[in-house]
């Protein structure tokens, strides 16, 4: 029996590519995506997640809308620069227009699924941890239903979008101080540390143009994104952070963890957003399992396999 998972996003390109790799895992039934506000507003992430799951032919999974900001502060910003203004790479027009979203709220679709799961159900938070947050503080009584959480985010030695904070923890740190430093459900965080290895290149692009029209839309959407870390980073490739934490979501184990305790950074300082690890010997506080080891080759080769059978 394929796991329950609901995938909590903010589409977003490399989204894009971890919703179609759930959707062509048979190990995880995607049962809901719930969008956030993150990459771009939230209408515009929840239209984008519609849009993928038509590509896909797949407009029977629902689509809920979430938090529109985080849950204390204003949002730092958006990451149109590196997604585009329309979240898809500017691409976002070439797809058809989706028929409309799940009318329920995000934690209403979520806590729904969560009381009817005939099993644990696999949330992966690849966006902000706003809606995760929001869950976890208003449904208490259903995180015996949540098998685990495994977040796309947070940086052990530095940042992305600050030099200390990654962008999904700086969007709303309070949130995910609230994900990672809880007990009742376990977590397991795929940080830049990891992610950032993790980096598709102009072959693994150019298979995925050449697997069938869908996946050549998908790699489309991809090339600003591209030109985005050929400018900053002087590479030729790009990162699929999302995939990466989807792809440990799908197959249990993937990723290499060490579990410590995780504490965010909420003050307004420098180092708001910075994920701080406890790696001391008796360190105190739940545990959050963390990302750092894969073999980065095969992750790569699996992510490629598995979403160029969109076709
Ligand atoms: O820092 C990487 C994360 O921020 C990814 O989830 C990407 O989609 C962006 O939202
Ligand atoms: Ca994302």
């Amino acid at each position: 029996m394929p796991t329950p998972l609901i995938i909590d996003t903010d589409p977003g390109v490399d989204d894009a590519v971890a919703l179609m790799l759930a959707l062509h895992s048979p190990e995880v039934e995607l049962v809901a995506v719930t969008a956030s506000f993150g990459n771009i507003a939230v209408e515009g992430t929840a239209r984008n997640a519609r849009r993928l799951m038509a590509l896909a032919g797949r407009s029977d999974v629902p689509v809920a809308v979430g938090a529109a900001r985080p849950l204390v502060h204003h949002s730092p910003g958006w990451a149109a620069e590196w997604h585009g203004a329309d979240g898809l790479g500017g691409r976002g027009d070439g797809f058809p227009e989706p028929p409309p979203g799940d009318s329920r709220t995000a934690l209403a679709l979520t806590a729904e699924i969560l009381r009817s799961a005939d099993e644990p159900v696999t949330i992966a938070s690849i966006g902000p941890l706003t809606n995760t947050a929001l869950l976890l503080a208003a449904h208490p009584e259903l995180t015996d239903r949540i098998g685990r959480i495994v977040v796309m985010g947070g940086g052990l030695s530095g940042g992305n979008f600050t030099a200390a904070a990654e962008f999904n923890v700086i969007a709303d740190p309070e949130a995910a101080q609230r994900v990672f430093t809880q007990a009742e459900v376990p977590v397991t965080m795929v940080p830049l540390d990891l992610t950032m290895r993790v980096l598709a290149d102009t072959a693994w692009l150019a298979t995925l143009e050449a697997a069938g029209p869908r996946s050549a839309q998908l790699r489309g959407v991809l090339e600003l994104y591209r030109e985005a870390f050929r400018e900053r980073y002087d590479v030729d490739a790009v990162a699929i952070h999302d995939a990466v934490a989807v792809l440990e979501a799908i197959v249990p184990g993937t990723l290499g963890t060490t579990p410590m305790p995780v504490q965010v950074a909420c003050d307004f300082g420098p180092a708001r957003g910075a994920t701080v690890p406890d790696r001391r010997r008796g360190a105190e506080g739940p545990r959050v399992h963390v990302a750092l080891d894969a073999d980065v080759d095969a992750v790569l080769a699996e992510i490629l396999e598995r979403v160029s059978r969109l076709g």
